[in-house]
């Protein structure tokens, strides 16, 4: 297959690029920045938020013909900073428009990561896909990726496109360490815990559903080929592990796994937060026969280990 990844330098871009190049595919990057741990993606250099909508093919360069389809990863991907910057949101949602009119044009389906932020913060604690409710928007990323999805569905109604919505959750264990970038709690932790430094957990009673880095790619490969094959298409579908786990106890296993104590505060959890989710996952199991392997304990020893080796081998 030929595959068009947007956000192709950024941690779920990396590692479903290199998966599905390893499995004889050929896969198109496009990000506004170069991949900081590969040099095997082809990449195109394009920030796609930008107003291009009157070009020809809908994002405004030449792209690789003969594709099969799109996956789009590219967002501003950290609910706290689009807290304190809301226009990025808004780019988000450019990007989106930006890329479903490059699948438009061009008859593409796409795959598009929402996010478990959909849901808003549960209390009902009910994650069925249906369920979803944009009275419960907790926060301008959880708005970007309804309104992105939304764009997706009224493109189904309106152009006949095909596509599948994963909502992600806490995905973690390779690529994922460019924490000056982006700060993500697992490698956060695992850096400061390792240099023996004190970490803040934000919430003591939040439980969330990690997804090691290998299931989450997995499933969206899996439903890739069901996709371009025709056998499935226009789902919604949780892509996590289906279990809960509070910060607190992944701190544990990152101490666990790295030999040392970690020195905790606990602080109130912040606003736009979700503090609470675990993901029905039976959707993906019947569509996808998605079955996640790697529980939190395991996969966070990989996350440490590769952690480890990187360090070890790049610094
Ligand atoms: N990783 C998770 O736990 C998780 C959970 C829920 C949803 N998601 C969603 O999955 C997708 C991928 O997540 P990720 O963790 O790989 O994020 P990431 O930040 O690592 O990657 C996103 C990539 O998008 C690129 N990008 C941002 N703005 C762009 C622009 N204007 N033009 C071109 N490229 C741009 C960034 O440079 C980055 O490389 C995102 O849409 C994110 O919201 C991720």
């Amino acid at each position: 297959m030929r595959i068009l990844i947007t956000g192709s330098s950024g941690q779920i871009g990396t590692n479903l690029g290199l998966y599905l190049q390893e499995r004889g595919h050929y896969v198109f990057g496009v990000d506004k920045r170069p991949n900081t741990w590969t040099r095997d993606i082809e990449t195109l250099l394009q920030d796609l938020s930008a107003p291009y909508r009157t070009h020809k093919g809908g994002i405004g360069v030449e792209y690789p013909p003969d594709l099969d389809l799109v996956v789009h990863l590219a967002a501003h991907a950290k609910v706290h900073e689009l807290v304190q910057q809301p226009h990025r949101a808004l780019e988000n949602i450019n990007m989106t428009f930006n890329v479903l009119e490059f699948c438009r044009q061009n008859n593409l389906p796409i795959v598009f990561s929402s996010s478990r932020e959909v849901y808003g913060d549960i209390h009902r604690y009910i994650t069925e896909e249906s369920y979803a409710d944009f009275a419960f928007t907790e926060s301008p990323y959880s708005a970007s990726k309804i309104s992105g999805e939304a764009l997706i569905y009224s493109y189904a109604q309106c152009y006949g496109l095909r596509y599948l919505v994963f909502r992600f959750s806490n995905v973690y264990g390779r690529y994922d360490n460019d924490i000056e970038r982006m700060l993500r709690v697992i490698p956060h932790f695992i850096r400061e815990i390792n240099a023996g430094r004190p970490i803040t957990v934000y919430g003591e009673d939040k439980v969330l559903d990690f997804t090691y880095i290998d299931d989450c790619v997995g499933g969206v490969a899996s439903a890739i080929e069901k996709l371009v094959g025709g056998e499935i298409a226009n789902h919604t579908i949780n892509l996590a592990y289906g279990q809960g786990n509070s910060l607190v106890a992944m701190a544990g296993f990152i101490g666990e796994a790295l030999g040392k104590e970690p020195d905790m505060t606990i602080e109130p959890a912040r606003i736009g937060e979700v503090t609470h989710y675990v993901a029905n996952v039976g959707k993906a199991r019947a569509l996808l026969d998605y079955t996640p392997q790697t529980s939190l304990r395991d996969g966070i020893h990989k996350a440490v280990e590769w952690s480890l080796n990187w360090w070890e081998n790049h610094s």
